[in-house]
C-alpha cells in the first residue's frame, strides 16, 4: 500500500519506519523541502519517498496525520482527500496536561470537520511515540493494544490490518465520538510518563472473558 504522511516528526517517523519495514511504500508530504524533520526522517530511512503535501495526498492510498493539533485546521483545509482514509494520531493537549478542547468534543471530530471528504480513523494516539512502532514485548504472549475509533467500518478495517502487521492487537471502540475517550487515555499515559516519571515503554492490553 502507498501510505502518505502529514508530519514526519517523532510520531510520523516511528509509524512510517515500522510500516516501511512491513513492505509498504512511504511518501512523506512536505510543505518545505528543507524542513529539519523531513531531512532527519529521510536520513534515518532512505527508502522513504517524499513529495509536496498535495501531491502526496493525491498519490497515497491512505494518509497518516501526525502534526501538532493546532496546525491541523490550516493544513487540512487546503487538501482534497477524495474519500481516502485519514488516520488521526494527533492529540489536543491543553495547559496542565488537560484536554485541549475542554473535553467537549474530540480532536478527531474536529479533524473530520476540517477534512469532510476524508474517512477519519483515530489511532496511534494513546501512547507516547516510543510505543507506536508496534513490535514485540519480550516475556508477554499477548500483543500490545491499539484502540481505534471511526465512523467508517471499511476505513477502520484498513487501519486494523496495518496495525496487525505492525504487531498490535487492534480493537475497534466504536464511532468517532469515542475518540474523546481515547484522547483522555493519552492524558493518563502522558501524565504518568512525562509528568510522573513512569518508564515510557509500557502499553495497555485487552483481556476478555
Ligand atoms: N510525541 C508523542 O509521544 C506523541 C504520541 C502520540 C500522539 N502525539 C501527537 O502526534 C502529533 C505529532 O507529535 P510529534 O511528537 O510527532 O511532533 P513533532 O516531533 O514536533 O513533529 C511534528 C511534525 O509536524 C510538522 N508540522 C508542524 N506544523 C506543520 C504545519 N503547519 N504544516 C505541516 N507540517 C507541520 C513538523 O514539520 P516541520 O519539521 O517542518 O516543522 C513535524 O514533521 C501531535 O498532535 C501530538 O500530540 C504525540
Amino acid at each position: 500500500m502507498k501510505i502518505g504522511f502529514i508530519g514526519t516528526g517523532k510520531v510520523g517517523f516511528t509509524i512510517a519506519d515500522s510500516l516501511q519495514k512491513q513492505g509498504h511504500t512511504i511518501i512523506l508530504g512536505f510543505r518545505d523541502k528543507d524542513s529539519a524533520s523531513l531531512k532527519e526522517a529521510v536520513e534515518k530511512n532512505p527508502l522513504f519517498a517524499s513529495a509536496p503535501m498535495r501531491e502526496m495526498v493525491g498519490m497515497a492510498d491512505l494518509i497518516v496525520l501526525a502534526t501538532p493539533f493546532q496546525a491541523n485546521q490550516g493544513i487540512l483545509q487546503g487538501l482534497a482527500f477524495g474519500g481516502k482514509t485519514l488516520v488521526d494520531c494527533t492529540n489536543p493537549v491543553g495547559p496542565g496536561i488537560t484536554h485541549g478542547l475542554k473535553s467537549e468534543r474530540s480532536g478527531a471530530e474536529a479533524v473530520q470537520e476540517w477534512a469532510p471528504d476524508a474517512r477519519v480513523v483515530k489511532a496511534f494516539n494513546i501512547y507516547g511515540f516510543e510505543n507506536l512502532g508496534g513490535g514485540e514485548f519480550p516475556g508477554y504472549t499477548i500483543k500490545p493494544l491499539m484502540l481505534i475509533a471511526g465512523d467508517d467500518p471499511e476505513a477502520k478495517e484498513q487501519v486494523a490490518v496495518l496495525l496487525g502487521e505492525m504487531g498490535f492487537f487492534a480493537k475497534d471502540t466504536g464511532g468517532l465520538n469515542q475518540a474523546l475517550h481515547l484522547e483522555h487515555m493519552t492524558l493518563l499515559w502522558v501524565r504518568m510518563v512525562r509528568a510522573n516519571g513512569h518508564h515510557p515503554n509500557f502499553v495497555w492490553a485487552y483481556l476478555e472473558r
